[in-house]
């Protein structure tokens, strides 16, 4: 029998890969064209390919990736688990784990309101009822249909329209879609979405007032004027749309798709209020920023922000299986309420919905944050990477860069003053990830932002190699010679 080597299997999978997989967010002709990395195993916080090269995993495998891989509690809950049953409908049958960590996770919850109470506001309904799926994309189309259907439920049938913000992502399903702002990825499927409400969201390089300062997003005065005037058109917004307005939704602190787009202090507490003040519910898509990446277990803790309805996935299982649940108060769920001919279920549901391996590891996730103090990592993380990245405060082609916890974008500009964004042809933001893998590091641009988004647990040693990689690359990368 004649045994592979490395590299002739290396070759026979990218050949099939590049017959058969169609990979997301990918343009396939280039990506056919390329000799690709093929992840075999992953130990710790990095991803070894089929030739054994490591690599520091700086996008915690697309933001979900809490405490490493191969995580000995979390894989022996997974096996322990599958002892028992790998998975079972909760289509009219209850499941162990997914109760357990139901539970678990409504306790977890209680941060919310603790956080009010610590800032001396009044209690907000708690979040009680957990509404499983399978991702990001499927927590979010839930939470609209959470938000209309209670509306419908309650005598209110008019109020359908969602209020989201300008830049917002919410996934990739068309009701997510709807609500996401992004006409790149929308426009050939424009006539299948909804009508939403746009408001607009902090974004202080297009204030006029930003043109002639430097490393705008630093700058906590135009931050607050951007801050206010939003809030501003978005009190407008909810006045103009009146009652037909169902709920509005937010991805709490940081816009993670529009290129780690940090908001400033006080607009989510700002919208949350505004909202309470109407009586409108609010959604917060804690998707990207749950389980501690901005150094809180929930993103909205740090604003005293207690939602009406919490989406949840990515991180929820540390990164192990595909698992999202949807949380809402009593009364949002109640509405639902009736009897079996009054149609008032809520008539939706995956095969997958709270599955039980998915459901177990995320139990013991929830554990190790706890018990491992995960938050204060990502706090002590987060300052190692502001650190190194004040390093390219004097690039000529670094805009600017915004961070919150270990959510990073570093904004790749022609020129900074005038700010001038690079020819989009040349793909620089790519150009520059591409270049950090020889040197042991994956990390994903955003058009021209590339972002860091490493595991919130990983070592202090490895995240100071990781950022003297990031700061490295950009350092030598010639951007004379790649923009032509
Ligand atoms: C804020 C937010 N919501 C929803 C999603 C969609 O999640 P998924 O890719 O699991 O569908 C994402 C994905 O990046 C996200 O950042």
């Amino acid at each position: 029998m004649t045994t592979e080597t490395p590299s002739q299997r290396t070759a026979r999978l990218a050949a099939l890969d590049h017959e058969h997989v169609w990979h997301p967010f990918t343009p396939m002709r280039q990506w056919r064209q390329s000799e690709p990395i093929i992840i075999d195993a992953a130990e710790g916080d990095e991803l070894i390919d089929t030739m054994g090269r490591r690599y520091i995993d700086g996008v915690s495998s697309l933001w979900c990736n809490v405490h490493g891989h191969r995580v000995p509690e979390i894989d022996a809950a997974i096996r322990a688990q599958l002892d028992r049953v790998a998975h079972s409908t909760l289509l009219g049958l209850g499941s162990t784990p997914s109760i357990e960590f139901a539970a678990r996770l409504v306790q977890a919850a209680q941060s919310l309101a603790q956080s009010r109470e610590s800032r001396r506001l009044p209690p907000r309904p708690p979040l009680t009822r957990v509404f499983y799926s399978d991702s990001g994309a499927t927590a979010t189309e839930l939470a609209i249909k959470m938000a209309v259907g209670f509306h419908h439920h309650s005598g209110r049938p008019q109020r359908t329209t969602i209020i989201a913000f300008r830049g917002a992502y919410h996934g990739d399903t068309v009701g997510a879609m709807s609500v996401g702002y992004c006409e790149t990825f929308h426009r050939p499927f424009e006539t299948l979405t909804f009508r939403t409400v746009f408001s607009p969201a902090p974004d202080v390089t297009s204030a006029p007032e930003a043109q002639d300062i430097d490393w705008p997003w630093h700058d906590e005065a135009l931050r607050r004027v951007g801050r206010d005037r939003c809030l501003a058109q978005f009190d407008e917004a909810l006045d103009a749309h009146g009652d037909t307005v169902a709920a509005v939704m937010i991805e709490p602190l940081v816009q993670g798709a529009a290129g780690m787009v940090t908001h400033p202090e006080g607009f989510l507490s700002g919208v949350a209020q505004l909202c309470a003040a109407r009586g409108v519910p609010l959604i917060a898509d804690e998707v990207a920023v749950g389980f501690c990446r901005t150094g809180t277990l929930f993103a909205c803790e740090q604003e005293g922000a207690v939602p009406d309805i919490l989406c949840l996935a990515k991180g929820i299982s540390g990164g192990y299986l595909p698992l999202a649940a949807t949380l809402c108060t009593d009364r949002i769920e109640q509405a639902f309420e009736g009897e079996p001919w009054e149609h008032k279920t809520l008539y939706h549901g995956h095969t997958y919905t709270g599955n039980a391996l998915a459901c177990a590891a995320a139990l013991t996730n929830l554990d190790l944050i706890e018990r491992r103090g995960t938050c204060a990592a990502v706090q002590r993380n987060a300052a190692i990477m502001a650190e190194a990245l004040g390093e390219l405060r004097d690039h000529p082609h670094v805009g600017d860069v915004r961070q919150r916890g270990v959510m990073a974008g570093i904004d790749l500009v022609a020129s900074r003053r005038p700010r001038r964004a690079f020819d989009v042809k040349p793909r620089l933001g790519h150009a520059v990830c591409a270049a950090a893998r020889p040197r042991g590091l994956i990390i994903r641009p955003l058009g021209d932002t590339v972002i860091l988004n490493p595991i919130p647990a990983m070592r202090a040693d490895t995240l100071e190699r990781m950022m003297r990689i990031v700061i490295g690359t950009i350092r030598s990368f010639d951007f004379e010679a790649a923009r032509c």
